[in-house]
């Protein structure tokens, strides 16, 4: 039985129209700054963002890690939500590369409030870290897939400016949010100094995320880039996998997006299983109250479907849909979930 991979919307791979367009790639020595797919792939995205320029890197982690690192100093402070994946899921990154500091605040599926973020932020005074930049996820993976409302992001905007602060966005799946919500990229990223999309979850390329912003952000961005290993030669083959997603797999994502909404029906419908938020986009986390995720993901294993725990608390198994699963695979994956639990 060839399992159904729900775990992430990482797992998918190259189609064929992607390798021959990565085999195609023309390429250059990317550290140098001569690579034109790399080059193009950069100024497609900052132009669908919105912003100046783009920087191509290895992966969302090191995104988000130059994009705090650009905005920062040793000893300053960042502002975000408490299961923010800059902190929950980057080995520490934050503390260990660049001296800073998280200020994580409770948040409704990691949607910030500006009530609670204007509350967080330091006085200026000797006594304290210096805050610096508030950080926003959108779509927010600990959310369970939520995407923040526009006017949300423009307030958080707003405030940054208010206390001269700046807005990062970490936009992994912005593309999602995107497509979820009918707001343009270009309109979600207007408010951050800074955002990063991610070309290997929804997309499906894969590696790579690029990061984008002013000129002179992506210039110093592109230097710790360099201190950190990022820097790529011949990588335009990544980024020929990249343009090819943006332009075969955007506009699919409501496909996943469908598909996650049936899933989370089918498996609502288990016994002793409930979902924790809605399905607002291509992840659905499902509580099976009083039970092991870990035992119970073990168990959908043997019966041919993968899922995860989610971690944030013991009885949540996280499902994610993507390029790699069909509408069918999502019905089957329903019986097998059932049979499983001998429903
Ligand atoms: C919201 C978010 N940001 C960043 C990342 C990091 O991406 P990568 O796995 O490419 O380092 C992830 C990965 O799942 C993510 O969900």
């Amino acid at each position: 039985m060839t399992p159904i991979d729900l775990r992430s919307d990482t797992v998918t791979r190259p189609t064929v129209a992607m390798r021959a367009a990565m085999a195609a790639a023309e390429v250059g020595d990317d550290v140098f700054g001569e690579d034109p797919t790399v080059n193009r792939l950069q100024g497609t995205v900052a132009e669908l963002l919105g912003k100046e320029a783009g920087l191509f890197v290895p992966s969302g982690t090191m995104a988000n890690q130059l994009a705090l690192g650009t905005l920062t100093r040793p000893g300053d402070e960042v502002v975000c939500d408490a299961a923010a994946h800059c902190i929950s899921f980057e080995g520490g990154g934050l503390a260990a590369l660049w001296g800073v500091q998280p200020r994580p605040i409770a948040a409704p599926r990691g949607i910030l409030e500006p009530e609670a973020v204007e509350a967080a932020l330091r006085p200026v005074a000797d006594h304290y870290p210096r805050t610096r930049v508030i950080e926003v996820e959108n779509t927010h993976n600990r959310g369970g897939g939520a995407v923040y409302p526009l006017a949300r992001v423009q307030a958080l905007g707003a405030l940054a400016r208010k206390h001269g602060l700046d807005l990062y966005m970490d936009g992994a799946r912005l593309w999602n949010a995107s497509a979820a919500s009918g707001v343009s990229l270009a309109d979600f990223a207007a408010p951050a100094a800074l955002v990063s999309v991610c070309l290997s979850k929804g997309l499906g390329a894969p590696a790579g995320s690029v990061l984008c912003g002013p000129r002179d952000h992506v210039a110093t961005a592109r230097r710790l880039r360099k201190r950190l290993g990022g820097g790529m030669r011949q990588a335009g083959i990544l980024a020929a996998a990249g343009l090819h997603a943006i332009e075969h797999h955007r506009t699919r994502l409501t496909e996943d997006h469908a598909n996650a909404r049936r899933l989370g029906q089918l498996v609502a419908a288990l016994p002793g299983a409930k979902l924790l938020h809605p399905v607002d986009t291509n992840l659905v986390f499902v509580i099976f109250e009083g039970q092991s995720a870990a035992e119970l993901t073990k168990r959908f294993a043997a019966a041919g479907v993968l899922g995860l725990p989610e971690g944030s608390r013991p009885d949540l198994v996280r499902f994610i849909t993507h390029l790699d699963v069909s509408a069918a695979q999502i019905e089957e994956a329903g019986r097998r979930l059932a049979g499983a639990l001998g429903a």
